[in-house]
Protein backbone atom coordinates (compact mmCIF):
# COMPACT_ATOMS: atom_id res chain seq x y z
CA UNK A 1 0.00 0.00 0.00
CA UNK A 2 0.99 3.42 -1.04
CA UNK A 3 1.58 6.25 2.34
CA UNK A 4 -0.94 7.95 0.43
CA UNK A 5 -3.52 5.23 0.87
CA UNK A 6 -3.35 6.70 4.57
CA UNK A 7 -3.67 10.44 3.93
CA UNK A 8 -6.87 12.29 3.24
CA UNK A 9 -7.58 13.59 -0.53
CA UNK A 10 -5.60 16.60 -1.29
CA UNK A 11 -6.63 20.30 0.43
CA UNK A 12 -8.55 18.21 2.92
CA UNK A 13 -7.52 17.53 6.18
CA UNK A 14 -7.83 15.43 9.59
CA UNK A 15 -8.53 17.25 12.22
CA UNK A 16 -7.18 15.79 15.57
CA UNK A 17 -5.84 16.35 19.15
CA UNK A 18 -4.34 18.35 20.18
CA UNK A 19 -5.57 21.02 17.08
CA UNK A 20 -9.01 20.15 17.98
CA UNK A 21 -9.28 21.81 21.05
CA UNK A 22 -8.45 24.55 19.54
CA UNK A 23 -11.15 23.93 17.04
CA UNK A 24 -14.08 23.27 19.99
CA UNK A 25 -13.24 26.38 22.07
CA UNK A 26 -13.46 28.64 18.84
CA UNK A 27 -16.70 26.83 18.51
CA UNK A 28 -18.00 27.26 22.00
CA UNK A 29 -16.61 30.84 22.21
CA UNK A 30 -18.61 31.40 19.18
CA UNK A 31 -21.68 30.37 20.07
CA UNK A 32 -21.39 32.02 23.90
CA UNK A 33 -20.98 35.40 21.27
CA UNK A 34 -24.14 34.29 18.75
CA UNK A 35 -26.12 33.89 22.37
CA UNK A 36 -25.59 37.65 23.08
CA UNK A 37 -26.68 38.77 19.79
CA UNK A 38 -29.66 36.39 20.32
CA UNK A 39 -28.55 34.28 16.98
CA UNK A 40 -29.84 31.02 17.07
CA UNK A 41 -28.23 27.93 14.97
CA UNK A 42 -28.83 25.97 11.84
CA UNK A 43 -27.80 22.92 10.37
CA UNK A 44 -27.95 22.62 6.60
CA UNK A 45 -27.41 19.24 4.58
CA UNK A 46 -23.82 19.36 3.26
CA UNK A 47 -25.50 18.15 0.62
CA UNK A 48 -28.09 20.38 -2.24
CA UNK A 49 -29.45 20.46 -5.27
CA UNK A 50 -27.15 22.71 -7.46
CA UNK A 51 -29.29 25.11 -8.58
CA UNK A 52 -29.49 26.91 -4.83
CA UNK A 53 -26.12 27.90 -5.40
CA UNK A 54 -26.01 28.39 -9.35
CA UNK A 55 -28.82 30.81 -9.00
CA UNK A 56 -28.06 32.61 -5.45
CA UNK A 57 -24.21 33.02 -6.44
CA UNK A 58 -24.53 33.45 -9.98
CA UNK A 59 -23.48 31.37 -12.99
CA UNK A 60 -20.14 33.75 -14.34
CA UNK A 61 -18.88 33.79 -10.55
CA UNK A 62 -15.27 31.43 -10.32
CA UNK A 63 -17.14 29.82 -7.53
CA UNK A 64 -20.12 28.23 -10.27
CA UNK A 65 -17.61 28.36 -12.69
CA UNK A 66 -14.87 26.60 -11.83
CA UNK A 67 -15.09 25.85 -7.46
CA UNK A 68 -17.91 23.37 -7.13
CA UNK A 69 -18.21 19.75 -6.18
CA UNK A 70 -20.76 18.77 -9.05
CA UNK A 71 -21.94 15.55 -9.72
CA UNK A 72 -24.88 13.42 -10.74
CA UNK A 73 -26.38 10.90 -8.35
CA UNK A 74 -27.90 7.90 -9.00
CA UNK A 75 -31.21 9.41 -9.59
CA UNK A 76 -29.78 11.91 -12.75
CA UNK A 77 -30.05 14.84 -10.37
CA UNK A 78 -27.63 17.31 -10.31
CA UNK A 79 -26.30 17.84 -6.61
CA UNK A 80 -23.24 20.18 -5.05
CA UNK A 81 -21.36 20.05 -2.05
CA UNK A 82 -21.97 23.27 -0.24
CA UNK A 83 -19.24 25.88 -1.31
CA UNK A 84 -20.45 28.32 1.04
CA UNK A 85 -23.25 28.43 3.53
CA UNK A 86 -26.04 31.44 2.65
CA UNK A 87 -27.82 29.90 -0.12
CA UNK A 88 -28.60 26.91 1.80
CA UNK A 89 -30.03 29.30 4.45
CA UNK A 90 -31.95 31.35 2.32
CA UNK A 91 -33.09 27.95 0.71
CA UNK A 92 -34.66 26.64 4.13
CA UNK A 93 -35.91 30.30 5.10
CA UNK A 94 -37.63 30.62 1.84
CA UNK A 95 -39.78 27.86 2.24
CA UNK A 96 -40.16 28.74 5.81
CA UNK A 97 -42.36 31.82 4.53
CA UNK A 98 -43.05 34.26 6.54
CA UNK A 99 -42.19 33.02 10.25
CA UNK A 100 -38.57 33.74 9.38
CA UNK A 101 -39.03 36.78 7.45
CA UNK A 102 -36.81 38.16 10.48
CA UNK A 103 -34.61 34.80 11.95
CA UNK A 104 -30.96 35.35 12.95
CA UNK A 105 -29.18 32.41 12.21
CA UNK A 106 -25.70 30.79 12.79
CA UNK A 107 -24.12 28.09 11.35
CA UNK A 108 -20.83 26.29 11.28
CA UNK A 109 -19.31 23.55 9.44
CA UNK A 110 -17.33 22.24 6.45
CA UNK A 111 -18.11 23.68 3.05
CA UNK A 112 -16.36 22.20 -0.39
CA UNK A 113 -14.41 24.21 -3.21
CA UNK A 114 -12.74 22.50 -5.70
CA UNK A 115 -9.32 25.27 -5.69
CA UNK A 116 -5.79 24.82 -6.42
CA UNK A 117 -4.68 24.41 -2.25
CA UNK A 118 -2.32 26.82 -0.90
CA UNK A 119 -1.38 27.71 2.46
CA UNK A 120 -4.73 29.18 3.82
CA UNK A 121 -6.78 27.79 0.89
CA UNK A 122 -8.32 24.45 1.61
CA UNK A 123 -10.78 22.11 -0.67
CA UNK A 124 -12.64 21.25 2.44
CA UNK A 125 -12.50 24.32 4.57
CA UNK A 126 -14.98 25.21 7.69
CA UNK A 127 -16.75 28.34 8.18
CA UNK A 128 -18.86 29.99 11.16
CA UNK A 129 -21.34 31.84 9.74
CA UNK A 130 -24.17 34.16 10.27
CA UNK A 131 -27.28 35.57 8.31
CA UNK A 132 -29.83 38.13 9.89
CA UNK A 133 -32.97 38.39 7.41
CA UNK A 134 -35.03 41.57 6.94
CA UNK A 135 -35.02 44.85 4.87
CA UNK A 136 -32.44 46.80 3.69
CA UNK A 137 -31.33 48.54 7.59
CA UNK A 138 -27.34 50.24 7.66
CA UNK A 139 -28.16 50.07 11.50
CA UNK A 140 -28.62 45.90 11.05
CA UNK A 141 -25.44 45.82 8.55
CA UNK A 142 -23.23 47.44 11.63
CA UNK A 143 -24.61 45.47 13.96
CA UNK A 144 -22.97 41.97 12.32
CA UNK A 145 -19.96 44.15 12.13
CA UNK A 146 -19.62 44.65 15.27
CA UNK A 147 -20.58 40.77 16.00
CA UNK A 148 -17.26 39.90 13.94
CA UNK A 149 -15.52 42.23 15.65
CA UNK A 150 -16.48 40.72 19.21
CA UNK A 151 -15.86 37.42 18.06
CA UNK A 152 -12.15 38.15 16.94
CA UNK A 153 -11.79 40.16 20.33
CA UNK A 154 -13.32 37.03 22.12
CA UNK A 155 -10.54 34.85 20.32
CA UNK A 156 -7.51 37.43 21.42
CA UNK A 157 -7.07 37.99 17.84
CA UNK A 158 -6.00 41.97 17.24
CA UNK A 159 -4.64 43.99 14.35
CA UNK A 160 -7.22 42.66 11.72
CA UNK A 161 -8.76 45.00 9.27
CA UNK A 162 -11.78 45.72 7.71
CA UNK A 163 -12.41 46.43 4.41
CA UNK A 164 -15.40 47.72 3.41
CA UNK A 165 -17.63 48.89 -0.11
CA UNK A 166 -21.12 49.70 -1.05
CA UNK A 167 -22.13 46.79 -3.87
CA UNK A 168 -25.44 49.65 -4.53
CA UNK A 169 -28.76 48.28 -4.87
CA UNK A 170 -29.75 46.00 -8.02
CA UNK A 171 -31.45 48.79 -9.77
CA UNK A 172 -27.53 50.30 -9.79
CA UNK A 173 -26.03 47.36 -11.50
CA UNK A 174 -26.83 48.50 -14.98
CA UNK A 175 -25.44 51.69 -14.57
CA UNK A 176 -22.30 50.54 -12.56
CA UNK A 177 -21.60 48.18 -15.39
CA UNK A 178 -22.17 50.59 -18.12
CA UNK A 179 -19.91 53.01 -16.36
CA UNK A 180 -17.17 50.70 -15.68
CA UNK A 181 -17.12 49.37 -19.79
CA UNK A 182 -16.80 52.65 -20.86
CA UNK A 183 -13.78 53.65 -18.77
CA UNK A 184 -12.36 50.52 -19.70
CA UNK A 185 -13.04 50.04 -23.05
CA UNK A 186 -9.67 52.10 -24.20
CA UNK A 187 -7.62 50.00 -22.03
CA UNK A 188 -9.10 46.28 -22.97
CA UNK A 189 -5.99 45.19 -24.99
CA UNK A 190 -3.78 45.70 -22.08
CA UNK A 191 -6.25 43.99 -19.77
CA UNK A 192 -5.42 40.14 -18.61
CA UNK A 193 -7.35 37.70 -20.36
CA UNK A 194 -9.44 37.03 -17.42
CA UNK A 195 -10.86 40.76 -17.43
CA UNK A 196 -11.04 40.77 -21.14
CA UNK A 197 -13.66 37.66 -20.69
CA UNK A 198 -15.04 39.53 -17.74
CA UNK A 199 -15.54 42.91 -19.46
CA UNK A 200 -18.67 41.22 -20.83
CA UNK A 201 -19.62 38.68 -18.47
CA UNK A 202 -19.17 40.40 -15.07
CA UNK A 203 -16.83 43.71 -15.44
CA UNK A 204 -17.82 43.91 -11.81
CA UNK A 205 -14.75 41.44 -11.24
CA UNK A 206 -12.18 43.12 -13.29
CA UNK A 207 -12.16 45.98 -10.67
CA UNK A 208 -10.90 43.55 -7.73
CA UNK A 209 -8.80 41.67 -10.29
CA UNK A 210 -5.23 40.41 -8.72
CA UNK A 211 -3.12 41.07 -12.07
CA UNK A 212 -0.98 43.85 -12.04
CA UNK A 213 -1.89 44.41 -15.80
CA UNK A 214 -5.35 45.36 -14.78
CA UNK A 215 -4.04 46.51 -11.92
CA UNK A 216 -2.33 49.52 -13.47
CA UNK A 217 -5.38 50.12 -15.01
CA UNK A 218 -8.49 50.18 -12.06
CA UNK A 219 -5.94 52.03 -9.72
CA UNK A 220 -7.26 55.13 -12.06
CA UNK A 221 -11.03 54.55 -12.05
CA UNK A 222 -13.35 56.09 -9.85
CA UNK A 223 -14.61 54.28 -6.88
CA UNK A 224 -18.10 52.33 -8.49
CA UNK A 225 -20.01 54.47 -6.06
CA UNK A 226 -19.60 57.37 -8.54
CA UNK A 227 -22.15 55.52 -10.63
CA UNK A 228 -24.48 54.38 -8.18
CA UNK A 229 -28.26 56.30 -7.08
CA UNK A 230 -28.31 58.73 -4.42
CA UNK A 231 -30.06 56.48 -2.59
CA UNK A 232 -27.63 53.60 -2.53
CA UNK A 233 -24.63 56.06 -1.35
CA UNK A 234 -26.86 57.97 1.81
CA UNK A 235 -27.40 53.84 2.64
CA UNK A 236 -23.81 53.36 2.77
CA UNK A 237 -23.17 57.22 4.57
CA UNK A 238 -25.14 55.81 7.36
CA UNK A 239 -23.29 52.71 7.87
CA UNK A 240 -20.16 54.46 7.93
CA UNK A 241 -21.74 56.54 10.64
CA UNK A 242 -23.57 53.87 12.52
CA UNK A 243 -19.82 52.39 12.73
CA UNK A 244 -18.38 55.37 13.97
CA UNK A 245 -21.23 55.29 16.70
CA UNK A 246 -20.10 51.86 17.69
CA UNK A 247 -16.53 52.86 17.57
CA UNK A 248 -15.20 50.35 15.16
CA UNK A 249 -12.48 51.47 12.70
CA UNK A 250 -13.33 50.39 8.96
CA UNK A 251 -11.06 51.10 6.00
CA UNK A 252 -13.07 51.98 2.73
CA UNK A 253 -12.10 50.00 0.10
CA UNK A 254 -13.50 51.58 -3.29
CA UNK A 255 -11.84 48.15 -5.28
CA UNK A 256 -13.83 45.65 -3.13
CA UNK A 257 -16.67 43.86 -4.86
CA UNK A 258 -16.51 40.53 -3.58
CA UNK A 259 -16.89 37.19 -5.69
CA UNK A 260 -20.49 36.34 -5.39
CA UNK A 261 -23.46 37.81 -7.20
CA UNK A 262 -25.76 37.74 -4.55
CA UNK A 263 -24.53 41.16 -2.70
CA UNK A 264 -26.28 44.64 -3.17
CA UNK A 265 -25.34 47.58 -0.78
CA UNK A 266 -22.62 46.96 2.20
CA UNK A 267 -20.19 44.30 1.03
CA UNK A 268 -16.53 43.95 3.49
CA UNK A 269 -13.79 41.64 3.95
CA UNK A 270 -11.41 41.40 7.35
CA UNK A 271 -7.93 40.43 6.47
CA UNK A 272 -5.09 40.14 8.86
CA UNK A 273 -1.59 40.39 8.03
CA UNK A 274 -0.33 36.97 9.51
CA UNK A 275 -1.94 35.37 6.77
CA UNK A 276 -0.01 36.01 3.73
CA UNK A 277 -1.31 35.48 0.10
CA UNK A 278 -5.14 34.47 1.51
CA UNK A 279 -5.37 37.19 3.35
CA UNK A 280 -9.08 37.32 4.20
CA UNK A 281 -10.37 36.06 7.34
CA UNK A 282 -13.75 36.34 7.00
CA UNK A 283 -15.99 37.86 3.99
CA UNK A 284 -19.45 39.23 4.34
CA UNK A 285 -21.97 41.88 3.05
CA UNK A 286 -25.79 42.18 2.47
CA UNK A 287 -27.55 39.97 0.16
CA UNK A 288 -31.12 39.91 -2.17
CA UNK A 289 -32.40 36.60 -3.19
CA UNK A 290 -34.69 35.26 -5.02
CA UNK A 291 -36.05 31.74 -4.34
CA UNK A 292 -39.38 30.53 -6.55
CA UNK A 293 -40.70 33.69 -6.94
CA UNK A 294 -39.76 35.13 -3.20
CA UNK A 295 -37.71 37.27 -2.13
CA UNK A 296 -35.27 37.62 0.68
CA UNK A 297 -33.20 40.58 1.95
CA UNK A 298 -30.76 39.75 4.71
CA UNK A 299 -26.75 40.64 5.50
CA UNK A 300 -24.64 38.04 7.32
CA UNK A 301 -20.78 36.96 6.61
CA UNK A 302 -18.70 33.66 7.36
CA UNK A 303 -14.76 33.54 8.99
CA UNK A 304 -13.16 30.47 7.69
CA UNK A 305 -12.07 28.54 10.83
CA UNK A 306 -8.33 27.37 9.84
CA UNK A 307 -7.51 31.14 8.89
CA UNK A 308 -8.79 31.77 12.65
CA UNK A 309 -6.13 29.38 13.45
CA UNK A 310 -3.51 29.75 11.14
CA UNK A 311 -3.79 33.81 12.61
CA UNK A 312 -3.70 32.57 16.63
CA UNK A 313 -0.63 30.39 15.91
CA UNK A 314 1.08 33.09 14.24
CA UNK A 315 0.34 35.60 16.99
CA UNK A 316 0.50 33.08 19.71
CA UNK A 317 2.71 30.13 18.76
CA UNK A 318 1.47 26.86 18.21
CA UNK A 319 0.46 25.86 21.37
CA UNK A 320 -0.75 29.05 23.14
CA UNK A 321 -4.33 29.19 24.22
CA UNK A 322 -5.00 25.33 24.29
CA UNK A 323 -7.25 24.09 26.61
CA UNK A 324 -5.03 21.39 28.76
CA UNK A 325 -6.50 17.97 27.98
CA UNK A 326 -8.66 17.73 31.08
CA UNK A 327 -7.66 14.75 33.69
CA UNK A 328 -8.80 11.80 33.71
CA UNK A 329 -8.83 9.43 36.55
CA UNK A 330 -7.93 6.06 36.11
CA UNK A 331 -8.52 2.71 37.93
CA UNK A 332 -6.27 -0.13 38.00
CA UNK A 333 -7.86 -3.46 39.46
CA UNK A 334 -6.17 -6.40 40.11
CA UNK A 335 -8.31 -9.58 40.38
CA UNK A 336 -11.62 -10.71 38.56
CA UNK A 337 -13.92 -9.76 41.77
CA UNK A 338 -12.03 -6.27 41.99
CA UNK A 339 -11.93 -5.77 38.14
CA UNK A 340 -16.10 -7.14 38.68
CA UNK A 341 -16.50 -4.46 40.70
CA UNK A 342 -14.23 -1.39 39.73
CA UNK A 343 -16.24 -1.63 36.38
CA UNK A 344 -19.40 -0.77 38.26
CA UNK A 345 -17.49 2.15 39.76
CA UNK A 346 -16.34 3.42 36.64
CA UNK A 347 -19.50 3.54 35.88
CA UNK A 348 -20.99 5.28 38.72
CA UNK A 349 -18.19 7.84 38.99
CA UNK A 350 -18.96 8.79 35.66
CA UNK A 351 -22.58 9.46 36.18
CA UNK A 352 -21.82 11.69 38.69
CA UNK A 353 -19.95 13.99 36.39
CA UNK A 354 -16.40 12.21 37.21
CA UNK A 355 -14.02 11.58 34.09
CA UNK A 356 -12.64 8.23 34.24
CA UNK A 357 -10.91 5.74 32.21
CA UNK A 358 -10.04 1.99 32.80
CA UNK A 359 -8.68 -0.99 31.20
CA UNK A 360 -10.78 -3.18 29.79
CA UNK A 361 -8.37 -6.06 29.20
CA UNK A 362 -7.22 -7.43 31.93
CA UNK A 363 -3.40 -6.69 31.91
CA UNK A 364 -0.83 -6.85 34.97
CA UNK A 365 -1.04 -4.46 37.28
CA UNK A 366 2.26 -2.55 35.75
CA UNK A 367 0.83 -2.85 32.44
CA UNK A 368 -2.47 -1.04 33.51
CA UNK A 369 -0.10 1.48 35.47
CA UNK A 370 1.75 2.18 32.06
CA UNK A 371 -1.45 2.84 30.28
CA UNK A 372 -2.85 5.51 32.65
CA UNK A 373 0.63 7.29 32.46
CA UNK A 374 0.20 7.57 28.65
CA UNK A 375 -3.43 8.71 29.12
CA UNK A 376 -2.43 11.20 30.91
CA UNK A 377 -4.19 10.34 34.03
CA UNK A 378 -3.34 13.46 37.54
CA UNK A 379 -4.56 10.43 39.78
CA UNK A 380 -5.28 6.82 39.82
CA UNK A 381 -7.39 4.66 42.17
CA UNK A 382 -6.24 1.16 42.61
CA UNK A 383 -8.62 -1.71 44.10
CA UNK A 384 -7.57 -5.28 44.55
CA UNK A 385 -9.14 -7.85 46.53
CA UNK A 386 -7.95 -6.90 49.42
CA UNK A 387 -8.72 -3.20 49.45
CA UNK A 388 -12.23 -4.79 48.53
CA UNK A 389 -12.12 -6.60 51.63
CA UNK A 390 -11.33 -3.93 53.42
CA UNK A 391 -13.70 -0.99 52.15
CA UNK A 392 -10.63 1.15 50.37
CA UNK A 393 -9.26 2.53 47.81
CA UNK A 394 -5.96 3.45 47.30
CA UNK A 395 -5.38 6.51 45.90
CA UNK A 396 -1.70 7.55 43.76
CA UNK A 397 -1.22 11.07 43.28
CA UNK A 398 1.43 10.37 39.31
CA UNK A 399 2.96 13.87 39.84
CA UNK A 400 5.03 13.07 42.80
CA UNK A 401 4.28 9.28 42.92
CA UNK A 402 2.49 9.21 46.71
CA UNK A 403 -0.22 7.02 47.46
CA UNK A 404 -2.63 7.22 50.45
CA UNK A 405 -5.75 5.21 51.42
CA UNK A 406 -8.73 6.17 50.92
CA UNK A 407 -12.30 5.05 52.56
CA UNK A 408 -15.33 4.04 50.26
CA UNK A 409 -17.20 7.08 51.98
CA UNK A 410 -14.59 9.84 51.43
CA UNK A 411 -13.78 8.35 47.87
CA UNK A 412 -15.86 11.10 45.79
CA UNK A 413 -14.91 13.87 47.57
CA UNK A 414 -11.37 13.21 47.63
CA UNK A 415 -11.21 13.02 43.79
CA UNK A 416 -13.73 15.65 42.70
P1 LIG B 1 -16.41 34.00 1.12
O1 LIG B 1 -15.65 35.28 1.13
O2 LIG B 1 -16.45 33.21 -0.12
O3 LIG B 1 -17.88 34.37 1.60
O4 LIG B 1 -15.84 33.10 2.28
C1 LIG B 1 -15.77 33.56 3.60
C2 LIG B 1 -14.48 33.11 4.27
O5 LIG B 1 -14.35 31.68 4.14
C3 LIG B 1 -13.21 33.65 3.66
O6 LIG B 1 -12.93 34.94 4.16
C4 LIG B 1 -12.18 32.64 4.14
O7 LIG B 1 -11.79 32.90 5.49
C5 LIG B 1 -12.97 31.34 4.11
N1 LIG B 1 -12.66 30.60 2.88
C6 LIG B 1 -13.24 30.72 1.67
N2 LIG B 1 -12.70 29.86 0.79
C7 LIG B 1 -11.74 29.17 1.45
C8 LIG B 1 -10.83 28.11 1.11
N3 LIG B 1 -10.79 27.57 -0.12
N4 LIG B 1 -10.00 27.64 2.06
C9 LIG B 1 -10.02 28.16 3.32
N5 LIG B 1 -10.88 29.14 3.70
C10 LIG B 1 -11.72 29.64 2.78
C11 LIG B 1 -18.90 33.48 1.73
O8 LIG B 1 -18.75 32.28 1.69
C12 LIG B 1 -20.23 34.13 2.00
N6 LIG B 1 -21.25 33.07 2.08
C13 LIG B 1 -20.20 34.96 3.26
C14 LIG B 1 -21.50 35.60 3.57
C15 LIG B 1 -22.41 35.20 4.47
N7 LIG B 1 -21.98 36.69 2.99
C16 LIG B 1 -23.17 36.96 3.51
N8 LIG B 1 -23.45 36.03 4.40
Amino acid sequence: MSSDTFQPIQGMSDIVPPEVFQWQRIEETSRKVFRLYDFEEIRTPILERTEVFTRAIGDTTDVVQKEMYTFEDRGGRSLTLRPEGTAAVMRHVAGAGQDMASARLYYMGPMFRSERPQAGRRRQFHQIGVEALGEPNPAADAEVIALQVQLLKTWGISGAQIHLNTRGLPEDRESVRNGLRELLRPHLASLSEDSRRRYDENVLRVVDSKHPEDQAVVKDLPPISEFMSQASRDYFAEVLARLKDLRIQVAVNPRLVRGLDYYIHTVWEITHPALGAQDSVSGGGRYRMQFDGRTLDGVGFALGVERILMILEKLKGPTAGLPPKPPVLWIVSLGDKAFADNLRLLHELRALGIACRMDLSGRSMKAQMRNAQKGGARQVLIRGEDELARGIFVLKEMEHGSQEEVAFQDLVQRIS
